[in-house]
C-alpha cells in the first residue's frame, strides 16, 4: 500500500473561473462525471450522519439537485432515518476519484414532501417499489429465506395492483451551508475552493491542500 501513489495532473481549480454560486460548479463537475466511463455511478453519494457519539456513513444515490437542496430517497425507520430524526446535520461526498475530483456538502437534512416522494416512487420500476415495502431496513432478519418469504408475501398482496408508497419511504433535501471542491494537482498541492452560505450569501475561500 505504502507505494501506492499518483501524480494528480487532470486539471485545476483557479478562482478566476469560479461562478458565484456552488450550484453551477456542481452541475458542470456532475456532467464530467457523467461522462466519465471509470465512474461506475457519478450520483453515488457517500452520506454521513451523526449516531449520538460516533459517526455513520453509507452511500446513498443523488436524484435531484433543485431549488439549492440535494434529494435522496431512502427508508424512514432505517439507521440514517431515525439518526436524522435526531440530528439533522449530515454531509454528503463524491469521490470522483478518476477525475482526481470530490466534492463535500455539509448541510441539514429534512424531509421532502409526500406528494414528491409519491411522484418518484411511482417513477420507479416495479421491483424497486415492491422492495421498498419488504425491507424493514437496518434491522436484523435471521435468514435470507425470511427475506425472500417477505417478497413473496407482497407480491402476491399487490399482484398486478398499482404498488402505493409505503410510509416509511421518501425523500430527504439537504440544504447545504458548505460546499468544497477538490481538485488534486501536482506534488499534493491541490486545489480546495470552498463556498461557504453566510449572511444570505455564498462566498468563497481556499483552503490549504
Ligand atoms: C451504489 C449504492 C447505492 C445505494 N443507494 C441507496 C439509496 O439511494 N438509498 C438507500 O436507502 N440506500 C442505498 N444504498 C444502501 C446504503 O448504502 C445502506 O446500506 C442502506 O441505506 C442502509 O443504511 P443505514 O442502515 O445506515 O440506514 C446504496 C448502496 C450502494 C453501494
Amino acid at each position: 500500500m505504502k507505494d501506492l501513489r499518483k501524480n494528480y495532473t487532470k486539471d485545476a481549480l483557479l478562482e478566476a473561473n469560479l461562478p458565484l454560486q456552488p450550484f453551477a460548479l456542481f452541475g458542470d463537475w456532475f456532467a464530467d462525471a457523467v461522462e466519465e466511463p471509470l465512474i461506475a455511478e457519478a450520483n453515488a453519494m457517500v452520506l454521513s450522519t451523526v449516531n449520538d457519539n460516533s459517526v455513520d456513513s453509507r452511500i446513498v444515490l443523488l436524484k435531484d439537485v433543485r431549488d439549492s437542496h440535494f434529494v435522496f430517497f431512502t427508508n424512514y425507520t432505517s439507521n440514517k432515518g431515525n439518526q436524522l430524526d435526531k440530528n439533522v446535520n449530515c454531509t454528503i461526498l463524491f469521490p470522483w476519484i478518476a477525475q482526481e475530483r470530490q466534492v463535500i456538502v455539509r448541510g441539514a437534512a429534512s424531509k421532502i414532501s409526500e406528494q414528491e416522494s409519491r411522484e418518484y416512487f411511482n417513477s420507479r420500476p416495479k421491483g424497486s417499489q415492491i422492495g421498498a415495502w419488504v425491507s424493514d431496513q437496518s434491522s436484523e432478519i435471521s435468514s435470507r429465506e425470511d427475506l425472500d418469504a417477505k417478497l413473496d408475501y407482497y407480491l402476491k398482496k399487490f399482484n398486478n395492483e398499482v404498488i402505493p408508497k409505503p410510509n416509511h419511504w421518501g425523500g430527504y433535501e439537504i440544504k447545504p451551508v458548505e460546499i468544497e471542491f477538490w481538485q488534486g494537482r501536482e506534488n499534493r498541492l491541490h486545489d480546495r475552493i470552498l463556498y461557504y452560505f453566510e449572511n444570505g450569501r455564498w462566498s468563497v475561500k481556499r483552503l490549504q491542500p
